[in-house]
């Protein structure tokens, strides 16, 4: 009999309560393990009266659900926490306290989901003696160590959909319509919604962009007939010679840093430069909440039920992940700190570019 506890960390992603009711059941209904719920993420581990048991009852009806029954946190790395004290951000280290409670509660075992920051904690826990399992997640897609991660189908389908959306109202009023998506540093869900919205210019931050071919693509558009343009703009993306954009650098210090106004940017220098009206929508959050996809519900409960199976192997210190399209494992410490950005020769970029899409090079 072995109890484990089960986190969700970093931002949300649709697919995670797949992942949580996979874990209970396949513990539960298999393995004859008990379960704890540990809520907002490592904060749970470290603030008392966040842990409860999870039963069979506590996953009924979860698989459609948005977001993670279990909360979350982007900001409560126990190694490096972040605190006010008079006025001042200091750094405290809480891991000490995380791995007491840990075997206080009688856990045997962690299994905790998150992106490239949630993995790296959890190496940091392996290391000092902590039995833990990792699954991978997030919208962006940006994990080297596996093909897919859930959350970024219905990411790129909620941002599909927006784009679907700008193309009509676009179109009536001739006008140049940005779109910024999220994804931090990889372009994976602007040129997938791109592509699949249709847009005539798609922006990712692994090619800075040249402001003259997007001037000429829309201009070209304009002079065959097409007086509207459709431009995904990824929230990392960045003009040749420029930076990233950001949001909340100087307002929130205990907050990592957000990338943000990328679209805007663009616009302005597009308005400034052409005769165009230009007009911008930032989909935000719109992206990460609401009902996961089949592919990541599927994807979330493969996930869920693997991470259980290595904990009934001891296979401690290792993570799930997609290769090949199966579920295979890998040790944490190989998977975290390289992102999978999107390469030049991805193939999606190289059709899109032979269909004449602009990715403002
Ligand atoms: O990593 C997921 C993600 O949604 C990014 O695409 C985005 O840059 C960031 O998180 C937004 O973070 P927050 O939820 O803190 O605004």
């Amino acid at each position: 009999m072995k109890t484990i506890g089960i986190l969700t960390g970093g931002g949300d992603a649709p697919g995670l309560n797949a992942v949580i009711r996979a874990a209970v059941k396949t513990a539960i209904i298999t393995y004859k393990y008990q379960v704890v719920g540990i809520q907002d993420g490592f904060d749970g581990l470290i603030k008392p009266g966040k842990m409860k048991p999870l039963t069979i009852e506590s996953v009924h009806g979860i698989l459609p659900k948005g977001g993670t029954i279990l909360g979350t946190t982007n900001r409560g790395n126990p190694f490096e926490y972040k605190v006010s004290q008079a006025g001042e951000v200091v750094t405290k280290d809480y891991s000490s306290i995380v791995a007491h409670n840990v075997r206080e509660a009688g856990i045997d075992c962690l299994i905790i989901v998150g992106g490239d920051g949630t993995l790296g904690i959890a190496q940091r826990f392996h290391e000092m003696g902590l039995p833990v399992v990792g699954i991978p997640k997030t919208i962006d897609n940006d994990l080297s160590a596996t093909e897919f991660t859930f959350g970024f189908d219905t990411a790129v389908d909620a941002a599909t959909w927006a784009v679907d959306r700008l193309h009509s109202t676009a179109e009536s009023h001739h006008r140049v319509m940005l779109i910024e998506v999220m994804g931090r540093n990889a372009g994976w869900i602007s040129l997938y919604s791109g592509v699949a919205g249709g847009a005539d210019v798609i922006l990712i931050p692994e090619i800075p962009y040249n402001m003259d071919s997007i001037v000429a693509k829309i201009q070209r558009r304009s002079e065959g007939g097409s007086k509207f343009s459709l431009i995904v703009v990824a929230e990392g993306a960045m003009p040749m010679g420029g930076g990233e954009s950001y949001v909340n650098e100087e307002i929130d210090k205990l907050a990592p840093k957000r990338l943000g106004g990328a679209a805007e940017t663009l616009a302005n220098r597009i308005s400034k430069l052409t005769s165009f009206e230009v007009r911008t929508t930032v989909l935000g959050h719109l992206q990460r909440g609401g009902s996961p996809s089949a592919y990541d519900r599927i994807l979330g409960t493969k996930f869920g039920a693997a991470a259980v199976r290595l904990v009934s192997q001891d296979k401690y210190g290792y993570m799930v992940a997609l290769r090949d399209n199966k579920v295979y494992d890998i040790e944490i410490a190989k998977a975290v700190g390289a992102m999978k950005t999107v390469s030049l020769d991805d193939d999606l970029l190289v059709s899109a570019k032979e269909m004449g899409i602009c990715f403002g090079e």
